[in-house]
């Protein structure tokens, strides 16, 4: 038995939407996007003096993407949210930010481009600034 022209392009525009649906069903789960609902509150009280070095760095460095005090902003997730708390973004997750910048995986504001001009030592008093942010919205 012969199939005609017309019956064969329609199995297969039917083959090809069965394909295109187990491809979005197979997507890995841990691929969707974080949201800025799930942001903690930020912090409202006055900086500890041990890590204002680190929040004048932040600001400095890198308020203009994640907002005064970590909160976020149209250009950067915020970094006082439970996607980077210690356990999930340790503190190596930081340093190979600001080295090498971030490829956009978890939101979509794009890539964060490699910092210029800050130390790993800078860095490091950032870390502690915002792991003091975080530890002050209940984020551990
Ligand atoms: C030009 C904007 C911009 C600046 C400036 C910036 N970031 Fe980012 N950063 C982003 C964006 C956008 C992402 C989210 C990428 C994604 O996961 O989609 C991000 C993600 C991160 C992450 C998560 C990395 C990971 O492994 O998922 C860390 C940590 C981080 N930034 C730290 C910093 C620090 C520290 C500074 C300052 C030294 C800084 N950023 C400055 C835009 C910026």
């Amino acid at each position: 038995m012969s199939v005609n022209m017309s019956t064969r392009s329609r199995m297969q525009a039917r083959m090809a939407g069965i394909a295109l649906v187990v491809l979005v069903a197979a997507l890995p789960a841990c691929e969707s996007n974080a949201t800025n609902q799930d942001a903690a509150k930020p912090a409202v009280g006055a900086t500890p003096a041990d890590v204002q070095a680190g929040e004048a760095k932040f600001s400095a460095n890198c308020a203009a993407c994640h907002g005064i005090r970590g909160v976020g902003t149209k250009q950067g997730p915020p970094l006082v949210h439970k996607i980077y708390e210690p356990n999930h973004h340790a503190d190596m997750a930081f340093q190979r930010a600001a080295e090498n910048g971030v490829r956009a995986h978890h939101w979509e504001f794009g890539n964060m481009p490699k910092i210029e001009g800050v130390t790993p030592a800078d860095v490091e008093q950032i870390i502690r600034y915002v792991r003091w942010l975080q530890r002050d919205a209940g984020i551990y």
